[in-house]
Order: structure tokens, then C-alpha cells, then sequence
């Protein structure tokens, strides 16, 4: 079964073609950082300005690429939330008429529920290349942690040889107020880093020593499952308001804006103090070590020894590093997808899709997007 999955929830319009619910035929993701970089974050009305503009370009290279004609898709998925309800209706609308006009199957993905796939999907297509590669399994706990979302899930896969796979989710924890991507997005702008402030946090915070810099435990009343990340971006500007290193930002700023500022890595790194670089790093050692001990303790509550971890945090190399040595430490597997399927992406989504559509589940016409859509509250 070739599935189309579409996806334009936040900032990147993306379309994939996915076959029998793992074997990507093609994954096609047109990212719109440069129209929001200057604003330091994504602006909903000019997010579904670019959506618009992409949306028919993007699934005609994805199908390109896949070498299967529209007619020959058995069937389309597409975000229906949570996200930009501008964003999520581009993807949506145009799915749906597709869906509708060439007489295919449809069914709405649940945009964290396509995060959760695309472990799922990078192991089985790990295991397809290499099948010493052990199985991502269930039960697990899943972190999915982006600039949108910081979630912890329990999520089981109800195995039955006669009928498809049934995925169910229980909202673990989440996030009470910034996401962590969005914490290291709010820092890069302060430090006038550029946008995405994430990747170039994790390449900056190698020179830094996160010791020179600490900025203590994240700690959490009631649900011990839950995050909370503004008060370490608050700790941040704390240390940054008023000192050189504000000055210093002014500077890198300003050369960022001029002519010889393309904010290449190199040139940001040269303009940055020591002082700046450790900061750096004690940030992002704090969100990593919150992210890892949370994720830790849910696994040992919920007696499970596998864990997955997705979303676009998923490609910080320190988180990645942290998981995997205390993955060793407590006897636990950790899955991560590639970077590729970490960031957003339409392969998750067709992935996702693939067992409702099994399931005989169809959207009929009154699907229709939504900004907030919990996942297993
Ligand atoms: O999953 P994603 O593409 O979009 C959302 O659903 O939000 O995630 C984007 C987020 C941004 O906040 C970006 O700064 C962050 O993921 N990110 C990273 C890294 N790469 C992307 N954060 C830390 N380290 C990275 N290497
Ligand atoms: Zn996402």
C-alpha cells in the first residue's frame, strides 16, 4: 500500500510517499527558515503564505521522486493538528480535494503521533539494511521534544497475528509553558545566534564548559513527569542583561545584519567570548539533563525498557550523547530517528497513517484542522 502523507503544521511543507507503512519511496520537505529568520520565529500569516505557494510543487516532487502516479497512490494521510491552524488548513484542504477528486481513502494524523512513527520508521528501515539492529519495541516511553512540543508518552502496540497493529498513547507529561526547542530558540535570539537557535547551540556549546556556567536542576511541583523551560530561558537573561555579554550580542547582531554577516558558523563562533560559549553550554547541559532524567524516571515507573525520542531536539548531539550513555547505565534501549526524521516531515505522517488505514479508519468530509489536539490526555 503506497501512501501519500502530507504535512504543514508549522513552518516546513512537506509531502512523502511511504510504502506498506515503512519503505520511504520518496520524502520531500521545503523548509521556510529563510522567510522567518529575521523575524527570529515562525510568523503564522507568512508560514501559510510559503505553505500555499509550496504545497503543489512539494507533493509533485515527492511523487516524482517515488516515480508513482497520483492515480496509483492507494490512499492520503494528512496533518490534521496540532499546529498553525492557517498552516494545518493548506496540507488539509489540499489533501482532502485530492482524496476527494480521485475517489482515494483519507484518514487525519495527529502531528505527534506521526513524531512517534518516525522512530518506528527509522528502525524498520535500519533493521531492512542491517538486521542486527534491534527492534524498537512496546511497551516504551516516547519523548517528543520540538519547538512546539515536549510530551512523554507510554505507548503500547496491541499485537494481534489475525488483525493490524493498534497503537494507544498516555500522556505522560508535557511541557507547562515553552517547549524545549522553543527555549533554545529564545536563547539563540538573545544571544542574536540566527534562527533555528537549536542547531547552532549544539555546534557553539562543544567550546563551552557547562560547569563554568551552571544553572541548577529544573524543579517541578506536582507531576514529576512535567517540564518547564521559561524559567531557565529567565536564568539566561539574567546572566546576559546588563553585562558584557549583552554587548557582545549587540555586536554579533549587528554584523549579522550587515553585508559580510551570512552567520556562518565560523564567523559567530570567532564573535563569541568564552564566557558566552559556557553559558551556552551550561543551557544546554540543563535542558538535556531535565529531558534525560524526566524521560529516565518515566521509564522506570512505567517498568519499560525501551524508549524513543523524536521531534527536532531529537538531532542535539549532547541529548543524543546523554541518552545513549544512560541507556547503558540503566540497562535500557534508547531509538532515535535520523535527523531527517527528526525535524517535521511527511514520511512520519504517512507512516502514522498506515495502521488506521489497515484498520478500515476513513475521514469523510468534515475532518478538519485543529490547532490543539492532545494526543492520549
Ligand atoms: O520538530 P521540528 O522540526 O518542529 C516542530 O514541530 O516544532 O523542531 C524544530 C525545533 C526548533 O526549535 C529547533 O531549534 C530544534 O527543533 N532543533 C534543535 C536542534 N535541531 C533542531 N534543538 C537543539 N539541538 C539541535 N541540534
Ligand atoms: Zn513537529
Amino acid at each position: 500500500m503506497r501512501v501519500l502523507g502530507i504535512e504543514s503544521s508549522c513552518d516546513e511543507t512537506a509531502a512523502a510517499v511511504v510504502e506498506d507503512g515503512w519503505r520511504i519511496l520518496s520524502s520531500i520537505v521545503a523548509s521556510q527558515i529563510p522567510v522567518h529568520q529575521k523575524f527570529g520565529g515562525v510568523v503564522p500569516e507568512l508560514a501559510s503564505r510559503e505553505h500555499l505557494k509550496k504545497i503543489a510543487p512539494v507533493v509533485e516532487e515527492a511523487l516524482r521522486q517515488a516515480k508513482v502516479r497520483l492515480e496509483k497512490v492507494e490512499a492520503i494521510a494528512v496533518t490534521a493538528g496540532p499546529g498553525l491552524i492557517g498552516s494545518l488548513l493548506v496540507g488539509l484542504v489540499y489533501g482532502k480535494a485530492l482524496a476527494l477528486s480521485l475517489g482515494k481513502p483519507l484518514v487525519g494524523i495527529n502531528h505527534l503521533e506521526g513524531h512517534i512513527h518516525s522512530v518506528l520508521l527509522q528502525n524498520k528501515n535500519d533493521r531492512q539494511s542491517d538486521g542486527n539492529v534491534p527492534v524498537a519495541g512496546f511497551p516504551n516511553v516516547t519523548l517528543v521534544v520540538s519547538g512546539g512540543h515536549t510530551c512523554l508518552y507510554r505507548v503500547e502496540c496491541a499485537e494481534d497475528p489475525s488483525a493490524p497493529p493498534r497503537f494507544s498513547y498516555k500522556l505522560l507529561g508535557q511541557t507547562r509553558d515553552d517547549a524545549a526547542g522553543e527555549a533554545f530558540d529564545k536563547v539563540g535570539k538573545l544571544l542574536a545566534l540566527g534562527y533555528p537557535g537549536g542547531p547552532v547551540i549544539d555546534r557553539l556549546a562543544r567550546y563551552g564548559v557547562a560547569q563554568r556556567a551552571e544553572l541548577g536542576r529544573i524543579r517541578m511541583r506536582g507531576n514529576p513527569l512535567d517540564f518547564s523551560f521559561s524559567g531557565l530561558k529567565t536564568a539566561v537573561l539574567y546572566r546576559v542583561r546588563g553585562t558584557a555579554l549583552q554587548a557582545e550580542a549587540e555586536d554579533r547582531r549587528t554584523w549579522r545584519d550587515g553585508p559580510d554577516g551570512n552567520a556562518n558558523l565560523d564567523g559567530l563562533r570567532a564573535r563569541c567570548s568564552q564566557g558566552a560559549l559556557d553559558l551556552l553550554a551550561g543551557f544546554q547541559a540543563a535542558v538535556v539533563t531535565d529531558l534525560v532524567e524526566r524521560t529516565l524516571a518515566a521509564a522506570r515507573g512505567g517498568h519499560v525498557s525501551s524508549i524513543f525520542v523524536a521531534g527536532g531536539v531529537a538531532c542535539n548531539s549532547a541529548l543524543r550523547e546523554r541518552f545513549s550513555q544512560a541507556a547503558q547505565a540503566n540497562n535500557v534501549q534508547v531509538f532515535f530517528p535520523s535527523p531527517r526524521l527528526s525535524t517535521d516531515n511527511a514520511a512520519m505522517i504517512a507512516a502514522a497513517a498506515y495502521s488506521h488505514l489497515l484498520a478500515g479508519e476513513r475521514a469523510g468530509p468534515e475532518l478538519t484542522a485543529r490547532a490543539s489536539a492532545p494526543l492520549g490526555a
